[in-house]
């Protein structure tokens, strides 16, 4: 692509990551850059002169940015889906051997070449849904090789597709069965070799944990973050997601980008999360897969002013979800977001959660990752499950759909 490629769109109603803008607008993108962002009413035809046609009418927002996936794995949990509609709860089928476990066996025994083969699809789905950046964990291997085979997978699917991938390794996601009954020596492995291998290896952008009862402790889980931070590598956390551990505080004291799930998290834990300028990742996704009843407490961020993102969760476990509009729709539907705080919650505030400034946003300088739909009001994407309303998506300035 030519650096200077320009494009240009005229009256969008635009959603800027954060707010709908008042009215309609001219965009222009130079190579991979918004270049102009102007009122219709102060656009002099001049300005287009030379450039590019590429639409009029209909809403732009920000690419889609999926912070928050799990979309390498082996397998798949139709049965355990099964299982959890007979009355069994996703913690027993863990506690059983089964779960996340499960993934790890199909995962382990799948090669680098059949692991991309069945990703692509579901990253497919993704981007044909809008999304430009997706964020992919690993945590299905639990030993060296085969987490960073997961995120050496991860890697090579944004080679495949026009999409941005940013990694994040999730070693301490589950026990291994080998490590039964020395979960501190697992946490050791995921210290002193995981983490230095996939930072060596520049394989991973950030370093996750899951710290539940069925998962690991506070402690451990800061452990990880501890050498995470000797390797420069920024840290999220799963917590508070079946019960209140305080891990999400934790995780804010140790600078979190962001702190996920958190359904149990208390105003404590808000008020951490706001001190330390850390996100809170909301998984409509998985709420309503495991049929969960306690909601995260959506009216606290709010009311302390905790940045909100919204993402599936995408996994083969509690979030076999792969279409971000159904989550705009499922966090407004289920935990009362507004469409506007939902659509900022995969624009602006999921770019925050990956810790990417200039993505996420309509300014003049961002980068040109847009989505351009065939809707009247942004509301509308919240409002309706539907496909086949993107008209164009743009990626790095360049016209990827339509
Ligand atoms: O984000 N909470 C833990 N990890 C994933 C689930 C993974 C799985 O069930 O396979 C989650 O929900
Ligand atoms: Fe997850």
């Amino acid at each position: 692509m030519s650096d200077t490629k320009r494009l240009l769109w005229r009256d969008m109603t635009v959603f800027d990551g954060l707010h709908e803008l008042p009215e309609p607008m001219a965009v222009i993108t130079r190579g991979s850059r918004i270049d102009t962002l102007c009122p219709m009413r102060e656009f002099d035809e001049s300005l287009g002169q030379g450039i590019r046609d590429a639409g009029r009418g209909g809403v732009m927002t920000p690419g889609l940015i999926d912070c928050h996936t799990h979309l390498v794995f082996g397998g798949n949990r139709a049965d355990e889906f099964e299982k959890r509609l007979e009355g069994a709860s996703y913690a027993e089928i863990a506690k059983a051997g089964g779960g996340i476990l499960s993934t790890v066996h199909a995962t382990r025994a799948a090669s680098e070449d059949e692991l991309l083969a069945a990703a692509l699809p579901r990253l497919q789905a993704l981007v044909d849904d809008g999304a430009t950046t997706v964020e992919i964990k690993s945590g299905y291997g639990l030993t060296v090789e085969d987490e960073l085979k997961m995120l050496r997978v991860a890697r090579r699917l944004g080679e495949r597709l026009s999409v941005r991938i940013v990694t994040t390794l999730l070693g301490a996601h589950a026990l291994p069965p080998e490590y039964e009954g020395d979960s501190d020596a697992y946490i050791a492995l995921v210290c002193d070799e995981m983490i230095p291998a996939a930072a060596s290896e520049g394989l991973a952008d950030a370093v996750d944990v899951f710290c539940e009862t069925i998962a690991f402790s506070v402690d451990q889980c800061e452990r990880v973050f501890q050498a995470a931070e000797k390797h420069g590598l920024p840290i999220k956390a799963h917590a508070e997601q079946l019960s209140n551990l305080g891990g999400s505080a934790m995780a804010a004291r140790h600078g979190a980008l962001s702190a996920d799930h958190i359904e149990y998290l208390d105003e404590q834990g808000v008020i951490a999360l706001r001190d330390a300028g850390s996100v809170a990742v909301i998984l409509p996704g998985a709420f309503h897969t495991l049929r969960e009843t306690q909601r995260p407490p959506i009216e606290a961020l709010r009311r302390h002013g905790v940045p909100m993102a919204v993402a599936t969760d995408a996994n083969p476990g509690s979030s076999p979800l792969f279409q971000p509009t159904l989550m705009l729709n499922l966090a407004c539907t289920l935990f009362r977001l507004t469409p506007r705080e939902a659509l900022a919650g995969m624009t602006a505030n999921a770019a925050r959660a990956l810790g990417q400034t200039g993505f996420g946003c309509i300014e003049e300088g961002a980068n040109a990752d847009l989505c351009v739909w065939d809707i009247q009001r942004p509301a509308e994407l919240a409002y309706a499950v539907q496909s086949g309303r993107l008209r164009q998506r743009v990626f790095q300035g360049e016209p990827t759909h339509g």
